[in-house]
């Protein structure tokens, strides 16, 4: 395979900071955000500076353009929706005119919160959106940017994401745990937790097939939107039960609804994604969330 080059953006997220480790096999991985984070990126990138996106991409000359970054604070963009939606949605999309006009591909990720978690089973790709959150409108305007513009993109809707780094449930939970002698959690929404390595590690495979020369699978057959998360479902409450065992605080959980937890932003109540159509396309063996989780429980140590 003839090496990429990939312009990675928001590299020192999440999902961002494990892409970065993920990619280097595909290709030159250019790194492009914020100057002044602890890992400075090669190009200097704000995400609300229209110019400076289409600036950063000329100078890149990415085949692919991955883009990891966004504004993931759920609960604040319901008081800041048009920086949410600047870098959710319009940015996304001058990424996605930038990225046909290089024919370059664009791997961008969406969320869960863009259903309105009134079903209980397992959402596909087919199902109708109905957002209730700033956030989750601002993520579904981002996806239908890429739509609108066309062009070679995978849309990868995630859910529940957590890792070693960041801010993220799992750390949230263990510093709480340390820090007090009981823990409320809601156990009225279900989902998927999904570790950061599982989608950089997938997202990874699914290019390496994508530009194999061996593949037999058309483009158009590999682009679009797909469900990348973890298998199985818990709540939140389940969740944080499956990580505060490994360090036997999990006695200091209580169970409590939503209704006992308000925020600013509602979340849905359930906002399972099927993955089949990703794993059948790509031959990818998603892991059982429990399994990946304790993987990571390992790595941490
Ligand atoms: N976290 C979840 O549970 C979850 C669930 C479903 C989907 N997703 C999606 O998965 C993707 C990755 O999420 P993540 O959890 O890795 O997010 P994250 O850890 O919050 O990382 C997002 C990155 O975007 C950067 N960023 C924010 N505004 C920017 C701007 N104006 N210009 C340049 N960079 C900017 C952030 O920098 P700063 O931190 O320095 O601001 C950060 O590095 C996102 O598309 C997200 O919507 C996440």
């Amino acid at each position: 395979m003839i090496k990429k080059r990939i312009l990675l953006i928001g590299p020192d997220g999440q999902v961002g900071l494990q892409l970065h480790a993920c990619l280097q096999t595909i290709g030159q991985v250019i790194t492009a955000g914020w100057v002044q984070s602890p890992l400075p990126p090669m190009l200097a990138l704000d995400l609300t500076d229209h110019q400076n996106i289409r600036q950063v991409v000329a100078e890149a000359k990415p085949d692919v353009i991955i883009n990891a970054a966004a504004y993931t604070a759920v609960d604040k963009a319901e008081s800041d929706s048009d920086t949410a939606m600047a870098i959710n949605a319009t940015a996304v999309g001058i990424l996605a005119e930038e990225a046909l006009k290089r024919h370059a591909l664009l791997v961008h990720y969406s969320t869960d919160y863009v259903f309105n978690g009134k079903r209980c089973q397992p959402y596909h790709e087919d199902v109708t959106p109905d957002p209730r959150s700033v956030y989750g409108e601002t993520k579904l305007a981002g996806e239908q940017a890429i739509q609108t513009v066309g062009g070679d993109y995978l849309i990868l809707r995630t859910a529940w994401v957590y890792g070693l780094y960041g801010s993220n449930f799992l750390r949230t939970m263990q510093r709480l745990a340390n820090e007090r002698e009981r823990l409320s959690v809601v156990a009225d929404q279900i989902g998927s937790p999904t570790w950061s390595f599982t989608l950089a590690q997938a997202t990874s495979q699914i290019l390496n097939l994508y530009y194999s020369p061996f593949c037999t699978l058309s483009k158009a057959h590999m682009t679009g939107l797909y469900h990348l998360t973890a298998q199985g479902q818990t709540s939140w409450y389940g969740f944080a039960h499956e990580i505060l065992r490994y360090s036997q605080q999990a006695d200091k959980l209580t169970a409590i609804t939503t209704e006992d937890y308000p925020t600013p932003a509602t979340r849905p109540a359930y906002s399972v994604l099927a993955t089949d159509k990703i794993q059948t396309t790509f031959g990818l063996h998603l892991p059982q969330w429990q399994q990946a989780l304790a993987v990571c429980m390992a790595l941490r140590g």
